[in-house]
């Protein structure tokens, strides 16, 4: 198959190294990627932004699948333009990824569709806010509307603080403020051909910046999957999965449809398991990252039929996609002074003698080719690498994680030592 993949984190780079560990090959070709990215795909200068350059791009390769990874492009409409030209694409037009762009339009499909989440209240002054704060009460959740890289949400039981953050996005429009839930998180992708859904295996990701959950939230510093309590507390992960099928994945997609606007991709559901039974915290419409960076490498059916059927509506034709009983952990290494200020530019070292740690793999998020040839790779974000491991079980994929990360020489950088180091709930 021909394969265009959009995006150039290591989310994507996981996308593409679990197509190029199918039986099938595949030519792939990725814009913009990043330079271990280019290791296992072709890069293309084209704007992924631009749905008419990708497009264009589509048609003159004849490219059978475009695979889009980020938020990004499919809120600026590029999955429209390629649909519109037939071309088959994983990721929702503008209109569905509104879903993830747009916190008030998700609230309103989840109330329309009875999906269970916190109550919301939409405030657009000070003094909203603080009547939301009272109605509600504390702990107080804040959530700005729209995009903000995981930066628009505090959750905090200091009134003046929540206060505050709600004045700094009052001018550019209405907040959410929201119900606290309590209880352990849970990240469960669905795909979608817009009217059937395929669950992949859960997962957890870790958002603070440092070890035992301290510190400003993050993209996410590490993850894991499966979820072995989870298994435990519903009798079994597929009990849980068919639940959250029911309850939330077909009732969002089933709603989506009536109102025309189909949601063919990845449903991301960001799932709160209160004592009251399981809640929406949020929904994306693209593979999460960094749990993708641990549910691709345990998924043994073959990835790009999952993404093509679900891109051309035929995902009904498609059995449950298959799981290996091995788990799988992330842990991230991130540039000095991340996630306030990274400092980018620098060399890393010890990349091939990382590799080369059993069960691992090096996933690269933000990384650019040498200054000169056979040189380093210098870190060009705050998240720069995935350490990615496998194992037969957590101590087993834990200590190949922080052997291989252990080589990895970049200054100033830090990662968290406690990523699945306590497996539960
Ligand atoms: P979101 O961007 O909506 O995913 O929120 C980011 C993080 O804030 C979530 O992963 C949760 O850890 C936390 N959070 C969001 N909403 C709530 C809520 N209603 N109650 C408790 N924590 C929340
Ligand atoms: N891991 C959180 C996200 O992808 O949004």
């Amino acid at each position: 198959m021909k394969i265009l993949v959009l995006g150039s984190g290591a989310r994507e780079h996981a996308i593409i190294l679990a197509l190029r560990s199918e039986q099938a090959t595949h030519d792939i070709f990725v814009a913009p990627g990043n330079a271990g990215i280019a290791q296992d795909a072709t890069v293309v200068a084209i704007d992924q932004l631009d749905g008419g350059a990708v497009t264009s791009f589509a048609n003159e390769n004849a490219i059978d699948l475009v695979v889009i990874g980020p938020e990004a492009p499919l809120v600026a409409g590029v999955a429209d333009a390629l649909r519109e030209r037939g071309i088959p694409v994983f990721g929702p037009g503008k209109a569905a990824a509104q879903l993830e762009g747009s916190k008030a339009f998700a609230k309103r499909v989840m109330d329309a569709a009875a999906v269970p989440t916190g109550r919301a209240v939409r405030a657009a002054s000070a003094a909203d806010v603080e009547a939301a704060f009272d109605e509600l009460g504390a702990p107080y959740v804040v959530k700005a509307d729209g995009l903000a890289a995981g930066k628009g949400v505090i959750v905090t039981s200091d009134r003046a603080a929540a206060l505050a953050h709600a004045a700094q996005y009052l001018p550019t429009g209405p907040v959410l403020v929201e119900e606290f839930l309590s209880g352990p998180e849970v990240s469960l992708f669905f795909l979608s051909d817009g009217d059937t859904v395929r669950a992949l295996s859960p997962a957890q990701d870790f958002k603070r910046a440092y070890d035992g959950d301290e510190g400003p939230n993050t993209g996410g510093m590490g993850a894991y999957s499966p979820l072995p309590w989870l298994a435990e507390q519903f009798g079994s992960e597929r009990e849980f999965v068919d639940l959250v099928t029911e309850q939330v994945a077909l009732p969002v997609i089933r709603q989506l449809d009536a109102e025309g606007t189909p949601f063919i991709g990845l449903l991301y559901a960001g799932l709160i398991l209160t004592e009251q039974g399981v809640r929406v915290i949020e929904f994306n419409a693209r593979f999460g990252d960094p749990e993708t960076q641990v549910v691709l490498p345990r998924l043994q059916t073959a990835l790009s039929e999952l993404l093509l059927a679900a891109a051309s509506g035929t995902l009904e034709d498609q059995p449950d996609p298959v799981f290996a009983d091995d788990v799988a952990i992330t842990v991230v290494l991130a540039s000095e002074g991340y996630p306030e200020a990274p400092q980018t530019g620098r060399q890393i070292s010890g990349l091939s003698d990382a590799a080369g740690v059993e069960g691992v793999r090096i996933v690269h998020a933000a990384t650019a080719g040498p200054d000169a040839p056979g040189g380093d790779l210098v870190a060009t974000g705050g998240r720069v690498l995935n350490v990615v491991s496998l194992g037969e079980d957590f101590a087993t994929a834990r200590a190949r994680a922080y052997d291989a990360i252990d080589r990895i020489g970049l200054d100033g950088s830090h990662f968290r030592r406690d990523i699945a180091a306590r497996v539960g709930g």
